[in-house]
């Protein structure tokens, strides 16, 4: 069953039938406000902080969907009858209106026909100003002159999500609202530079500040009193709850099209608002604004674009999982319907994977989320594994603060460096490639010297932070050199204490051979030596450990029990430890060969790769917690999407373009288009799980956007299996594909030029480059750094 398509010639997903099993989200805004919006148009809005700056309120998990949200209302005022543009929340019978919703890049089109009017609410954040319009067009289909009443409705939140949801009795009375001059203000007497405002490019007929006047006793979104009589009572309260409403007549004669235009933005009414509303009330303005935005994105995916024979790749590849990748970076991974709220700040894990696929198209981001998560680096060599960044800037950047009567302890960077009980093994070794990645994109190597604070005490220049990471990785191993899993490694659910973890010691492993090209290009020769001993060490220990046969194993428990060994009863093979031994260059091409094709008869369904097998049934706490979750659901034995692009690259490192490419098939969200009966998830987002074998709901998909599979499958996809890939020297280009691909070609740019790449495949070939021509010369195996503003045409022939 299907519910919408992908318009790729737009950008969008088109939703044309929104009553999908599950909220299907997108993301309005690239700098620092931004609404989390569904198909539905529920959704919230913040600014920078989804827990410190609430604008708009949510109701996380409720019944029905998404409530509340930003809507608009259209009311027939000879008859009475009303609807809404997005099909909820009035929900009209699709026998009689037609409704769509346009998801694209930063923005969101609601689309509805009904009873021959034809309405539109496009909704989106211009790049620079902090502030939601809304673009409405109404258009009258009809023969006959048609009377309207326009509404709008928004629920204002509480600037602190946690004071809003848990102490009524500070929110409902230290917040108000107001209206004069077509402006609708929240204010927050205690925090007097704190204000919302909602205004529009008219003067409205009436308008409703308290959201309880507005909606009335015993009703809800879908049958709000105002829109039900026809107009607002004018209400504004010093406390309570605040809504903004803003309401207009409109007459449109037959063929008649209107355009209102409505505004949510941060900042009081003398400040910011009036001169919002000037600036917005021009749709000439609007229009630019849209028009920046589009460009916006339409430069970043300029940087890569493909075109090959897999439409799903192209697409996914081109634009949605580029987005997905973005969306993490840019609101870090607390922002969603999942998350919405109580926890902020950066995961040291997460975001040091997410800037790494995004290097490329995020230069500025990157850098800077590259910093805050130095900051929150200790000397000791650990990153700090959740932590609010917030509270390492600089003094110069922080906010004024008063103290809230109720008090929320301030904290300060004592409170917050934890010690190793709390230490993900693997943590800070993410930054390690992340930040080279970024150097070698950009070119920039004098960031290596930049000095950074520790979190704890001390500071130390990049260079000198990364060679702390791998340190420590070295100093806490076991008695056999395998990393210690401590609290947790990569699986949350993994929690080995002094037991040891394979899959950190392959990672060591792949963040030393990172760093070791970096030190080269430094011309830091002791250290190349240095840490290439330390990698040999750490190869030779995982092979001479974690062999089993047939697969590597996962590591052992404290008391030296094997974890993913063919002995045991449940947990015999794990994912993680077969592709990170292939990606990270330690095992042997036969052991390699075997470890992978265990992954595929073990663990390959038609919806993706499971993250172990067989799920466990019995606790068992010296193996974790993911003993202790159901079978089939998330990381016991789920097909847990973040993995499963690490098996499609080490398919590309063994040359197998053929697996590679099922791999990477299984669980592309776009294939799963037409069967969300199954799914239920968006098809344009990968989620952070689908439903295992051993689940009943097998094949169904949850957590969507916010999750490192969208990094990491752009990656796989666009350095692994085609293969480009920036390096201190030039250009690789060493594709791994399906066999049955003749051809397909690439625009990357880099450093300020621009490689126009074909790639041709006449032998049916996975792997393996015969000739590569740049500009008509032949090169050996390396496209050199070609000059600022060249186009270059390269053509490569595999063989
Ligand atoms: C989700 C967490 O955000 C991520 O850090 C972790 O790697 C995976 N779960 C697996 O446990």
């Amino acid at each position: 069953m299907r519910y919408g398509y992908f318009d790729d010639k737009n950008r969008e997903y088109v939703i044309d039938r929104p009553d999908v099993p599950v909220s299907w989200t997108n993301y309005l805004g690239v700098k620092d406000l931004c609404t989390v919006i569904s198909h539905n148009a529920g959704g919230y809005t913040f600014y920078k902080s989804t827990e410190h700056h609430r604008v708009t309120r949510f109701r996380q998990n409720g019944i029905p969907l998404d409530r509340p949200g930003h809507y608009v209302y259209i009311r027939d005022d000879d008859t009475g009858e009303f609807w809404s543009i997005s099909w909820q929340p009035v929900g009209k019978n699709f026998r009689r209106a037609k409704y769509t919703c346009r998801h694209g890049l930063s923005y969101s089109k609601f689309q509805c026909e009904y009873r021959d009017i034809e309405a539109e609410q496009l909704m989106f954040i211009p790049i620079e100003d902090d502030v939601e319009l809304w673009d409405v067009k109404i258009k009258n289909k009809g023969r006959k002159k048609r009377n309207l009443s326009v509404f709008t409705y928004l629920e204002f939140s509480f600037h602190h999500v946690e004071i809003d949801n848990q102490n009524l009795q500070m929110s409902l009375y230290a917040s108000g609202s107001n209206y004069k001059d077509g402006i609708i203000e929240y204010d927050f007497f205690y925090e007097p530079w704190t204000y919302h405002f909602f205004a529009s490019n008219f003067k409205p007929d009436s308008y409703d500040c308290v959201r309880d006047t507005f909606i009335g006793d015993y009703r809800t979104e879908n049958n709000p009193i105002a829109v039900e009589k026809g107009e607002c009572s004018n209400s504004s309260e010093l406390g309570g709850n605040h809504c903004g409403s803003l309401h207009k007549k409109i007459t449109l004669k037959a063929g008649e099209e209107k355009r209102l235009i409505f505004m949510l933005g941060v900042g009081s009414r003398e400040e910011k608002g009036y001169s919002i509303k000037k600036k917005y009330s021009s749709v000439r303005n609007v229009y630019y604004a849209f028009k920046d935005l589009k460009n916006y994105w339409k430069e970043k995916t300029s940087v890569f674009q493909c075109k090959t024979p897999h439409e799903g790749l192209n697409s996914m590849i081109n634009t949605w999982t580029l987005y997905q990748a973005e969306t993490c970076v840019v609101w870090s991974r607390f922002a969603s319907f999942i998350e919405t709220g109580g926890r902020v700040g950066l995961g040291y894990r997460d975001t040091s994977q997410d800037v790494m696929s995004v290097v490329h198209t995020n230069p500025e981001k990157t850098k800077y989320r590259i910093i805050q998560l130095l900051r929150g680096h200790t000397s000791k060599g650990y990153g700090l594994h959740l932590f609010d960044p917030a509270v390492f800037e600089p003094e110069e950047n922080k906010l004024p603060g008063v103290k809230l009567p109720t008090v929320v302890p301030t904290p300060s960077p004592a409170d917050i460096v934890h010690g190793m009980e709390d230490v993900c093994s693997d943590d800070a070794l993410w930054l390690v490639a992340s930040i080279c990645e970024w150097v070698v994109e950009n070119g920039d190597l004098t960031f290596f010297d930049t000095v950074i604070p520790y979190a704890d005490k001390g500071e130390g220049t990049v260079y000198e932070h990364l060679t702390k990471i791998l340190d420590f990785s070295a100093k806490y191993v076991g008695d056999d050199g395998i990393c210690q899993g401590l609290r947790a490694d990569w699986n949350d659910c993994l929690n080995l204490g002094g037991g040891e973890t394979a899959m950190v010691s392959f990672m060591h492993h792949w963040a030393l051979q990172i760093f070791i090209e970096s030190a080269k290009e430094l011309g830091r020769n002791e250290d190349v030596e240095k840490y290439t001993e330390i990698a040999n060490k750490v190869k030779k220990a995982c092979e001479e450990q974690l062999w089993d046969g047939e697969w590597y194993i996962r590591g052992f428990t404290k008391k030296g029990i094997k974890i993913g060994t063919n002995e045991s009863e449940e947990g015999k093979i794990f994912l993680n430890a077969q592709s990170w031994a292939v990606y990270s260059d330690v095992a042997s091409n036969e052991r390699a060969i075997k470890c992978m094709d265990a992954v595929d008869k073990y663990l390959f369904s038609k919806y993706g790769l499971h993250l172990l097998w067989p799920a466990y049934s019995q606790p068992d706490d010296d193996i974790g917690y993911v003993t202790r979750v159901y079978k089939g659901i998330k990381e016991n034995a789920a097909i847990f999407s973040h993995p499963n692009p690490w098996a499609v690259i080490a398919e590309c490192k063994l040359g197998r373009g053929n697996r590679a490419m099922k791999f990477y098939d299984a669980i592309l969200p776009y294939n799963q288009n037409d069967i969300i009966e199954i799914r239920q998830a968006e098809p344009y987002s990968y989620c952070q799980f689908i439903m295992g074998k051993d689940h009943s709901a097998h094949g169904r998909a949850r957590h969507p956007w916010l999750t490192g599979s969208g990094g990491w499958f752009y990656t796989a996809a666009t350095k692994y299996i085609l293969g480009i890939r920036p390096t201190y020297k030039g250009l690789v280009i060493d594709p791994c594909i399906p066999s049955d691909w003749k051809s397909f070609s690439v625009k990357r740019k880099w450093r300020g030029a621009v490689y126009d790449i074909k790639v041709k495949n006449p032998d049916g070939v996975e792997k393996g480059v015969k000739s590569i021509l740049v500009n008509g010369n032949t090169v050996k195996d390396l496209i050199p750094i070609q000059k600022t503003g060249t186009i270059n045409k390269v053509e490569v022939v595999m063989g």
